[in-house]
């Protein structure tokens, strides 16, 4: 564990403002700032961001959090690793000696940066060999030249020979003081089944993999005559610094106009990429040959939303891979595709026609992907009605992967309209879909008519607070109320004349009248709340905002976000005199709890009522119908105080 006030130090030196602003473009409001929320896909900023609270809160998806939880949220990064990340970040002190595991620690940074060390002697290395060594240039440099690579892309991209030899590299890196574990473990060096040493790129032209920072993570070997036995790529595993799944061939190259365009195109290969830059589209990157991971597509997502998929050839192969698109779709992206007649890729075609044709074919022959799929598998289906019904299926399927439900709304005319059909149908096939999107517990909420007058919470309104969790969990008000309290009064006084804090007065409530919480995390902060407050310590909103547990920070971020934190309307009220608008602080908590005891008995009155069933012997049907007259008392005692505390 890390000690709290190591992580209130990293907290309060990390600047929110200058961390999110990495990620998202900010405008001054106010007190606040806003932008376009990372987290999902919207036109018009909901993203907001309180310096002075040190939290962000999104009005559109509810996400919010503090710093730690914005970086870790956003680069998919545990509790320690992000705080880490602002600690190197804003210079704070790491606190080696708190871990068991410091020397691991220690070993793997170490190596990490041996790792770099070498990647980038062996990306140098490389190089030298292709542009300065007489075979490098004789077998490397010609082969790029011959795939019409100009000198100045080549530099650009790093590109490089290895010798066709056993061990040139190895000696030299040898010679160069590298260790032969460090060589092994990056995968430029590699054991034949006999314990032999051997070259892995050797005879290989390579490509470098440059991270988002232009750094040397990986590389990339291409045969150039073809052995049997022999991949056409050699690649590096994964190591410290080499995460495949997380990593974009030519992002480095791209990023910028990728960003001015606010598009990218995704192709599969290394060759394709550089060929792409050639004709002058520099906007693309490469999945390297597999299909798109999540964590590809959050890299894209930084940086645009619109992606066009280039395929390559054939039918059979775009079947194939339409498949992956629905992922883009599930993240929000926009997608369109482009195909090449048949044979061709990026690469081929884009020597083949010349770089004004080339750009010329990518603006007008590109689809959208949704209309794109439809074409394609009814041209495959033909007047088969069976097939046809098949193809609506696995249309609305993709459809309904797409979050905004004004896309969605689009998308569905669009594919009546092309595939002739009634939209209605559409509809219908598409909203049982979407029932799978929602949670169990929202699934249980909406079916289960137990409690009277109890209505879901309704979701997706954009402008309105969200009490759902990372959208699993709903509140309903009361229990929202409670917490709403706890983190904002916890500390506070319950009135000028008694000493008794609003925290410790509202536990003893709860475990006075024996109300029982089945909200999980309701229960967690409350068990968290009576620790504190157990231990000696006062119990604040920093204490929740600062927690270790994210599910906590989030929801006091959401919930002091909500009255007078980050809503506009609120601040204004809040500005004019916030601590007599909140004045009544014991009222609001006898409201809370008279409605969470009535809401529990309620719930003791239906589970009774289960049980009271006719096979009951009379002896147990008695007590049980006893025991539903006294439920109805106690609520009827308590309904009646509903007029005399302040109902909310
Ligand atoms: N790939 C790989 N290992 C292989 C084959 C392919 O890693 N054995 C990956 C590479 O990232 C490659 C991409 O898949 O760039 C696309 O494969 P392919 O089209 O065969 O290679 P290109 O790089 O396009 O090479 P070329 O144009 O020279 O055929
Ligand atoms: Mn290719």
């Amino acid at each position: 564990m890390i000690p709290q006030a190591k992580i209130d130090e990293i907290i309060y030196a990390a600047n929110i403002e200058q961390v999110i602003g990495d990620y998202v473009r900010l405008k001054r409001r106010g007190s606040n700032l806003t932008g376009l929320c990372p987290f999902h896909t919207e036109k018009s900023p909901s993203f907001s961001v309180s310096p002075a609270k040190g939290i962000f809160k999104c009005f559109g998806c509810g996400k919010a959090g503090n710093v730690v939880n914005f970086i870790m949220e956003h680069d998919s990064l545990g509790y320690v690793p992000a705080l880490k990340f602002l600690a190197e970040k804003f210079n704070v002190e790491w606190p080696q000696q708190e871990f068991v595991n410091v020397d691991e620690e220690k070993k793997q940074r170490d190596e990490k940066e041996s790792l770099q060390i070498l990647n980038n002697w062996a990306n140098d290395y490389f190089q030298d060999i292709l542009l300065n060594n007489e075979i490098g240039q004789a077998i490397g440099l010609s082969y790029f030249e011959s795939r019409g690579f100009r000198n100045e892309t080549i530099k650009k991209f790093n590109l490089g020979y290895s010798l066709d030899s056993w061990s040139a590299f190895f000696d030299k890196a040898i010679a160069n003081q590298f260790s032969e574990d460090l060589l092994f473990s990056s995968g430029l060096v590699k054991h034949k089944e006999d314990g032999k040493k051997f070259d892995a790129y050797r005879g290989r032209v390579i490509f470098p993999i440059h991270n988002l920072n232009g750094k040397v993570i990986a590389f990339a070997g291409r045969y150039l005559k073809k052995e049997p036995n022999s991949p056409k790529y050699v690649n590096s595993p994964e190591t410290l610094l080499y995460h495949k799944s997380n990593e974009l061939y030519g992002l480095y190259y791209g990023k910028n106009e990728i960003r001015k365009q606010d598009a990218v195109y995704l192709v599969e290969g290394y060759t394709d990429v550089i060929s792409m830059h050639e004709s002058g589209v520099e906007n693309v990157v490469a999945s390297s040959g597999t299909s798109l991971t999540e964590g590809q597509i959050r890299l894209i997502k930084r940086f645009t939303e619109n992606v066009t998929v280039l395929f390559d050839g054939d039918a059979a192969g775009i079947k194939a891979s339409i498949r992956g698109i629905d992922m883009l779709l599930e993240q929000g992206l926009n997608v369109r595709v482009l195909t090449f007649p048949d044979g061709d890729d990026p690469d081929s075609y884009s020597q083949k026609v010349g770089s004004d044709a080339f750009k010329n074919y990518l603006e007008t022959q590109r689809q959208d992907f949704i209309a794109f799929k439809v074409n394609l598998l009814l041209a495959d289906a033909g007047n088969d009605p069976i097939k046809k019904a098949n193809v609506t299926r696995e249309i609305v399927e993709s459809i309904s992967k797409i979050p905004d439900s004004i896309k969605r709304s689009i998308f569905v005319s669009e594919c009546a309209r092309l595939m002739n059909i009634d939209e209605q149908i559409l509809i219908v096939e598409l909203n049982k879909l979407r029932k799978q999107f929602l949670t169990d517990k929202e699934k249980e909420y909406i079916s289960n008519d137990a409690f009277e007058g109890f209505v879901p919470p309704e979701k997706s309104h954009g402008e309105q607070f969200q009490e759902l969790l990372s959208d699993s969990i709903i509140f309903d008000d009361q229990e929202r109320d409670l917490i709403r309290l706890i983190i904002n009064f916890g500390d506070k006084k319950i009135d000028e004349n008694e000493s008794e804090t609003a925290a410790s007065y509202l536990l003893k409530q709860i475990l006075e009248k024996e109300i029982e919480i089945d909200n999980p995390i309701v229960t967690l902060i409350l068990e968290e709340s009576y620790s504190v407050l157990q231990s000696g310590n006062t119990l604040d909103g920093k204490f929740f905002i600062n927690h270790q547990n994210p599910l906590i920070t989030t929801l006091a971020a959401n919930l002091l976000a909500k009255e007078y934190t980050l809503s506009p309307l609120w601040e204004r009220k809040a500005s004019v005199n916030l601590e007599s608008f909140f004045k009544d602080i014991k009222g609001d908590i006898d409201s809370a709890i008279l409605h969470l005891h009535i809401k529990y008995i309620n719930k003791l009155i239906v589970k009774n009522q289960q049980l009271l069933t006719p096979s009951l012997s009379e002896e147990d049907f008695e007590i049980h119908q006893h025991i539903h007259m006294d439920l109805i008392k106690q609520r009827n005692v308590l309904t009646k105080k509903i007029g005399t505390v302040i109902v909310k």
